[in-house]
C-alpha cells in the first residue's frame, strides 16, 4: 500500500464520521432551501455552498497527518467555524428568508435583519472556535485586534452603521416616502430601501440615488409625504407694471376655477403678489397636489393654464428685455392676420357663400382666442351671445347634466343657438385640447346675416338637428316629423327675433 493510501486509511474513520454526521443534517436542509428559493435568487445559495466546501476541505487537511500538528489544529478550528457558519447560514435562509419572507412577516426591517444576522454569525463563529478548542485568550486578543483594526479602517462605514441605526430608531421616514436632503432637485426620490449603510432613493428620472446614512443624519431632510400625503406647490410668474394686480388675480382665479387633473380642490389654490421686482410684478400661484411623482407634469399644466388665461385677457408675461426693435412681418402684419381669419370663416359651410366684403366685415370685427384643454368656453345658462368658429383643436359639448353630446373640430361653429334665438346658452362647450377659436361679435353677425335671409333656414336646420341630439341624450325619442316641426318653429322664432332686433332703435 502506498504511503498516501495508508495515511488515508489511518484518518478515514474520523473525518468520514464527521462528514457523514454533518452532511446528514446540512444536506437535506440545503436541498430543501434550494427547492424553496426562487430561481432568480439562487445565487444566494453560493455563500452557504462555499462555506460547506471550505469546511470539507479543512476537515481533510486537519485529518492528514502529513501536515504539522499546528497546521492541523488551525485547520480543525477553521473547519468548525466554516461548517458552523455554513449550517447557520442555511438555517437563517430557511427560517428568515423563506418562511418569514425576509422577516417581513414579523415586521423585521432590513437593517434589523442585517444586524441580527451579523450578531448571530459572530456568535456562531466564536462558539464554534471555542468548541473546537481554540484558546479563549487568543480568541479575545484576536477579536480585540480585529475590532480595533476595523474601527480604525472602517470609521466611515461604522459612522454609517450608527447613523443607520439611529435613523431607523427615529424613523423620520419609511420606505415609500418621497424625500429630498439637499438643494439638488435631481436628488428628490421615493425611498426604496433603508439598510445599515445607506438609504436608496428612486428618482423620477429612473435613477437610483444611494445616500450614505451619515449624510442623511447631518442633513435637513424634507419629507414630502409627511405629515400628510399632500403637499403644496408654487408656480411663479412675472407681469409688467402696467397691469393692475386685481386683473391678474382675477384672471388666474378664473383659470384655476376649472378642474385641473392632479390639482386638489381642497385645500384650494390661491394667488399672491410676491414681489415688486425691478422690471416686473411677481405673482405666486399656490395649490395642493397628492401625486408627488407627477409634480412636474402638474406644475406644467398649471403654467399652461396660466398662459392661456392671461393671454386671453391681454396680460403678457414680463421677461428681461433689451430695446431692440425687430420687425417680424408675420406677427406685425395685421392685414395678413385678418386675411387668415377671413379664410377660416369662409371655410364654415353656412358662411361660405357670403360676399368677400361681408366675410371681411365679420373677420374685421372678430377676435381670436386660445383656450387650454379643460377650460369652459361657454357654460349652459350663460347669457352671452358670441358665435365661435373653431380654427384648431377640439371642443366638447356637454348638456346641462354633464353628458357629452358632441365634439367640434376645425371648421365647426357653436354658440349660434343663443345668438339667433336670444335664449340662454343651451349647453356647455369646453376645450378638449388646446384650441384656437375665432369669436364673432353677435351684433356684426346679425347685421351681416340680415343680408342673407335664406341662411337663416340653413342655420335653423343645424339648430333643430343639434336640439334633437340634445333631447336624445336626455333619453327623449325625437322623430323626423317632430324635428321638422321644431325647425319651422325655430325659423319663425329666429325671424321674429331678427325682425325685433331690426326694429330696435
Ligand atoms: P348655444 O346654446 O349658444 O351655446 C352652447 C352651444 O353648444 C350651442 O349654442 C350649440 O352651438 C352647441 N351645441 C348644442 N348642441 C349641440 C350638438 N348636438 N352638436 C353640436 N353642438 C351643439
Amino acid at each position: 500500500m502506498s504511503p498516501s493510501l495508508l495515511a488515508l486509511v489511518a484518518v478515514e474513520e474520523v473525518p468520514l464520521r464527521r462528514v457523514l454526521n454533518f452532511t446528514g443534517f446540512v444536506l437535506p436542509a440545503f436541498a430543501l432551501l434550494a427547492v424553496l428559493t426562487p430561481k432568480e435568487q439562487r445565487a444566494r445559495l453560493r455563500t452557504p455552498l462555499l462555506l460547506v466546501g471550505a469546511w470539507l476541505a479543512l476537515v481533510l487537511v486537519s485529518s492528514f497527518d502529513r501536515f504539522s500538528a499546528g497546521t492541523r489544529d488551525v485547520a480543525n478550528v477553521l473547519s468548525s467555524v466554516s461548517g458552523a457558519l455554513g449550517a447557520a447560514r442555511v438555517a437563517w435562509m430557511l427560517v428568515i428568508d423563506v418562511f418569514l419572507k425576509e422577516g417581513s412577516r414579523i415586521g423585521l426591517s432590513k437593517l434589523a435583519r442585517d444586524l441580527l444576522h451579523a450578531v448571530l454569525m459572530i456568535f456562531v463563529a466564536v462558539s464554534a472556535a471555542r468548541a473546537a478548542g481554540a484558546d479563549a485568550q487568543a480568541l479575545a486578543t484576536t477579536g480585540g485586534l480585529v475590532t480595533a483594526g476595523l474601527t480604525f479602517s472602517l470609521q466611515q462605514t461604522l459612522g454609517d452603521l450608527v447613523a443607520g441605526i439611529l435613523l431607523s430608531a427615529r424613523a423620520p421616514f419609511e420606505v415609500g416616502d418621497w424625500i429630498g436632503y439637499d438643494d439638488d432637485v435631481q436628488h428628490i426620490g421615493r425611498v426604496v430601501e433603508i439598510n445599515w449603510r445607506d438609504t436608496r432613493l428612486h428618482t423620477n428620472d429612473d435613477v437610483e440615488v444611494v445616500v450614505p446614512n451619515s449624510t442623511l443624519s447631518k442633513a435637513a431632510i424634507r419629507i414630502f409625504t409627511k405629515p400628510r400625503p399632500i403637499n403644496r406647490r408654487t408656480v411663479t410668474f412675472d407681469v409688467g407694471y402696467q397691469h393692475a394686480p386685481h386683473d391678474v388675480v382675477a384672471a388666474v382665479r378664473e383659470a384655476l376655477s376649472h378642474p385641473l387633473q392632479g390639482v386638489l380642490k381642497t385645500p384650494g389654490c390661491d394667488v399672491i403678489l410676491t414681489t415688486f421686482a425691478d422690471s416686473a410684478v411677481r405673482f405666486s400661484v399656490r395649490y395642493f397636489i397628492e401625486d408627488f411623482q407627477r409634480r412636474d407634469v402638474i406644475d406644467s399644466e398649471v403654467r399652461m393654464r396660466l398662459w392661456y388665461a392671461l393671454h386671453r385677457v391681454g396680460i403678457d408675461f414680463q421677461f428681461p428685455r433689451m430695446e431692440i426693435e425687430t420687425i417680424n412681418p408675420q406677427l406685425l402684419d395685421a392685414e395678413a392676420k385678418m386675411q387668415r381669419r377671413a379664410d377660416a370663416l369662409a371655410r364654415v359651410d353656412f358662411l361660405g357663400q357670403m360676399t368677400p366684403d361681408d366675410i371681411a366685415a365679420l373677420a374685421r370685427d372678430s377676435r381670436t382666442r386660445v383656450f387650454h384643454h379643460g377650460e369652459a368656453i361657454v357654460r349652459a345658462g350663460d347669457r352671452s351671445t358670441d358665435l365661435f368658429v373653431v380654427a384648431s383643436g377640439e371642443c366638447i359639448v356637454t348638456n346641462p347634466q354633464g353628458r357629452e353630446i358632441a365634439r367640434l373640430r376645425a371648421g365647426d361653429f357653436f354658440g349660434e343657438m343663443a345668438l339667433l334665438t336670444g335664449e340662454p346658452r343651451a349647453a356647455t362647450v369646453s376645450a378638449a385640447t388646446p384650441c384656437t377659436l375665432h369669436v364673432l361679435h353677435a351684433e356684426t353677425f346679425r347685421e351681416v346675416i340680415g343680408h342673407y335671409p335664406e341662411k337663416l333656414e340653413q342655420v335653423s336646420k343645424v339648430v333643430a338637428e343639434r336640439q334633437a341630439e340634445m333631447e336624445r341624450t336626455r333619453g327623449a325619442d325625437v322623430s323626423q316629423e317632430l324635428k321638422a316641426k321644431q325647425q319651422v318653429t325655430l325659423l319663425s322664432r329666429m325671424r321674429r327675433f331678427f325682425a325685433g332686433e331690426a326694429e330696435a332703435p
